[in-house]
């Protein structure tokens, strides 16, 4: 069964490269990204993993805790990193669930069959500190992802969340947003002076701190 935005994400218990944990427990208050690909020794995986490495600050600035995972064993995982820090310049600083019985996998529905029947496709869930599923993405195998964009989610969501706005067609962190239609007019003025209404359902400020 698909996981929906909304669902709470499943939990469970998992062998990971930094031992084992139990998911939610790990999150605790933070936000949370867990994100699964398909094979370790693989060119396209070994690049995102880098990355994800490389951007710890910005997860770290947004109290986001990441997650990777593969049906490939732990064992593997820890080979396999040897090579990510030295053709990626960066060494995994987050934990690495291996997958080998597809147990999460499939909590997940992270494997495709009609992509492929034994890999993860590239999911990524994002995740409130309520545990509640905030976005779901899939790629395929070949793609890798743009980190850039699913940090500018999170920030997005963190808008959301704290200050009632939502975020326009290609917003960039410091553009102007958009007030949240379950907010009243009296409301906007109080709580973003100076906002302009364009529509009356389409009212933009500043983008609050
Ligand atoms: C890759 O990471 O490069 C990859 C993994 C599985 C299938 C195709 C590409």
């Amino acid at each position: 069964m698909a996981i929906r935005l909304g669902d709470t994400a499943p939990d469970f218990t998992a062998e990971t490269t930094e031992g084992t944990l139990r998911f939610h427990e790990y999150l605790g208050d933070s936000w949370g990204i867990l994100f699964s690909h398909p094979k370790d020794f693989t060119p396209v995986c070994t690049t995102e993993l880098g990355q994800v490495a490389k951007l710890k600050d910005q997860f770290a600035a947004r109290n986001v805790k990441v997650i990777g995972l593969s049906v490939d064993p732990v064992d593997d995982h820890h080979k396999w990193a040897a090579d990510i820090e030295e053709t990626q310049g960066a060494a995994l600083n987050y934990p690495l669930i291996g997958d080998p019985d597809r147990k999460i996998s499939d909590a997940y529905d992270m494997i495709h069959p009609n992509a492929n029947n034994t890999l993860t496709v590239r999911s990524v869930f994002i995740i409130g500190p309520d545990k509640k599923v905030k976005l779901t993405l899939t790629y395929p195998a070949s793609t890798g992802r743009n980190f850039d964009e699913i940090l500018r989610v999170v920030d997005s969501l963190q808008l959301t969340a704290n200050h009632s706005v939502a975020t326009p067609v290609n917003w960039k962190d410091g553009e102007d947003v958009i007030i949240a239609p379950s907010v009243s007019n009296e409301q906007a003025a109080e709580r973003f002076p100076g906002y302009q209404t364009i529509k009356p359902y389409l009212r933009v400020t500043k983008q609050p701190k």
